[in-house]
């Protein structure tokens, strides 16, 4: 769940969740998938990985042009208030039955076949809805007599024999630097849709990578050290699921222009496509992502674009990362501009430097120290005082329980942490950087909580 695309739509959800501040470790440590608790039509993605799910609801989104809030209240994405979401069911009904009914099974209708972009699709097809291109060999297809003009056949593209993966990976890697190259710096900007901050990337090649976003003067960082990962924020220290780092790890090569590690046997260069009017050799690849084509400018042999697509319960969703602003930098040309496309969201990131062969300390790539907090043992009155249920926003209410001497905090999706005293009043989440505190009335009930995480707050009045 954590592939840089994941980082992406992690934000994504954070904010448009109206950024419910326990969305944030719920989705850094992500529940497990039967934390779901209301998928009627699509039952088989409780027990998949959670990255299925938000995989196929970006597809869903991105075939109707909308975002998440189109059909959901955002931070309570169980509920069922909207009609949207309601006839989103009964879509998939009629799309899997359709499949059913005239392709043996196969997802070949999807919701993008009908909708295009468009929540509501129009019947009418557009006069230009063709292409340049498709209308010329469509005139071309017709015969003379049909056509207005005899038209002059087509001359034959040339055949050109396309270069070996392995030199166009060997062309790559030389242009920017190659073997030479033991650490990278980018430093910029990024903004998207709903939020943006300062980011900085640094790698120290071959397997150590941390990525540093600072959103309103609150940091946080995802930490790679070989087969280890880490999320951290302030007094927030959460360790990444061996399953996520695989294909984080994949991700984040991309964004220090490393291709795909692993053999170049499954590799193949398909062909030439124009990017920006610039010919690029396509190379396709299998990734545990999904199958990719990377396109590198046949002259410069500079990487331009990764297009990635992502098999989901309902079809392929598709993401493209492209790079621009190519200038020279610690002996390269190197990219400043980097731009990526998912199904609902868009980031764009602007480098101001990129620094090469900085010393780095490896130690940067280590865990940061547990976080420790001190905390105190509260008598048992004052636990059962505090156990509850707090209502987050509304239909989204989390639930303080004690067992023993230990409190725990459940979130609406089923997400469990236990909750440590520093006094009477104030608890905290241990390492989620998530502080609780409690407000009595005169005769000593607690009535509500402040719930507070980083720069954000939220009052929780006590529900009964
Ligand atoms: C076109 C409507 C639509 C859009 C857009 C959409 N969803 Fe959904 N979502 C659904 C439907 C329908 C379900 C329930 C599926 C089922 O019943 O099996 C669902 C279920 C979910 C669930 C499971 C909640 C639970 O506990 O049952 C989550 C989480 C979710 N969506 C997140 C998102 C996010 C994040 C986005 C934006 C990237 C999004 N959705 C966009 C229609 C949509
Ligand atoms: C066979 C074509 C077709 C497919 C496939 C299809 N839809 Fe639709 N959908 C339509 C049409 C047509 C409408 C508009 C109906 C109307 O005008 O009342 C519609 C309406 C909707 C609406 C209501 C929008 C509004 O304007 O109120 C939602 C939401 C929706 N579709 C979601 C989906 C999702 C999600 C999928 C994929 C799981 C999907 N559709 C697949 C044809 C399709």
């Amino acid at each position: 769940m954590l592939s840089v695309a994941m980082g992406v739509t992690v934000m994504t959800i954070a904010v448009r969740a109206g950024t419910s501040p326990v969305a944030e470790p719920q989705q850094t440590a992500p529940p497990p998938a039967s934390a779901w608790r209301n998928l009627q039509v699509m039952p088989e993605l409780k027990t998949a990985p959670a990255q299925d799910l938000y995989d196929t609801m970006d597809f869903m989104a991105g075939s109707l042009g909308v975002s998440c809030d189109y059909c959901h209240r955002v931070g309570s994405f169980e509920m069922d208030v909207k009609a949207t979401k309601t006839r989103a069911r009964d879509m998939i009904r009629m799309m899997r039955a359709i499949n059913d009914a005239n392709f043996g099974g196969r997802t070949t209708v999807t919701c993008n076949t009908c909708h295009h972009g468009h929540a509501t699709p129009s019947a009418m097809p557009s006069p230009w809805y063709r292409n340049a291109d498709e209308i010329a060999t469509y005139l071309r297809s017709l015969p003379p007599e049909i056509g207005a003009t005899p038209r002059a056949p087509t001359p034959a593209a040339p055949a050109e024999p396309m270069p070996p993966p392995d030199t166009v990976l060997a062309n790559y890697l030389k242009a920017v630097g190659g073997a030479s190259l033991r650490s990278v710096k980018l430093t910029g900007t990024f903004t998207s849709e709903q939020v943006s901050g300062a980011i900085e990337y640094l790698a120290l090649f071959p397997d150590h990578f941390q990525i540093t976003r600072t959103i309103n003067g609150n940091t946080s960082r995802q930490i790679f050290n070989r087969d280890h990962g880490w999320l951290t924020a302030p007094d927030a220290r959460v360790p990444m699921p061996a399953s996520d780092l695989v294909r984080l790890t994949q991700d984040v090569r991309m964004k220090f222009f490393l291709p795909p590690a692993g053999p170049t046997a499954g590799m193949t260069v398909t062909g030439i496509e124009a990017i920006d009017s610039r010919p690029c050799y396509v190379l396709s690849v299998d990734t545990p992502l999904g199958r990719e084509r990377w396109y590198f400018d046949t002259q410069s042999w500079l990487l331009m674009k990764v297009r990635r697509e992502t098999p989901t319960h309902l079809g392929t969703a598709v993401r493209e990362t492209e790079w621009r602003d190519f200038r020279d930098a610690g002996g390269a040309k190197r990219p400043f501009k980097m731009l990526e496309h998912g199904m609902s969201n868009e980031v764009d990131t602007t480098f101001t430097s990129i620094d090469t062969n900085l010393a780095v300390d490896p130690a940067t790539f280590e865990p940061p120290p547990p976080v420790e907090k001190p905390s105190v043992t509260l008598p048992a009155a004052d636990l059962d005082a505090v156990s509850g249920r707090y209502e987050l926003a509304p239909g989204n209410v989390l639930t303080i329980t004690h067992e023993g001497a230990q409190l725990f905090l459940t979130q609406a999706s089923g997400v469990k942490t236990e909750v440590l005293a520093s006094s009477q009043t104030e608890f905290f989440l241990k390492n989620l950087g998530i502080t609780l505190t409690v407000h009595k009335n005169a005769s000593g009930e607690v009535t509500s909580l402040t719930l507070k995480q980083g720069t954000v707050t939220r009052e929780c009045p006590r529900v009964k």
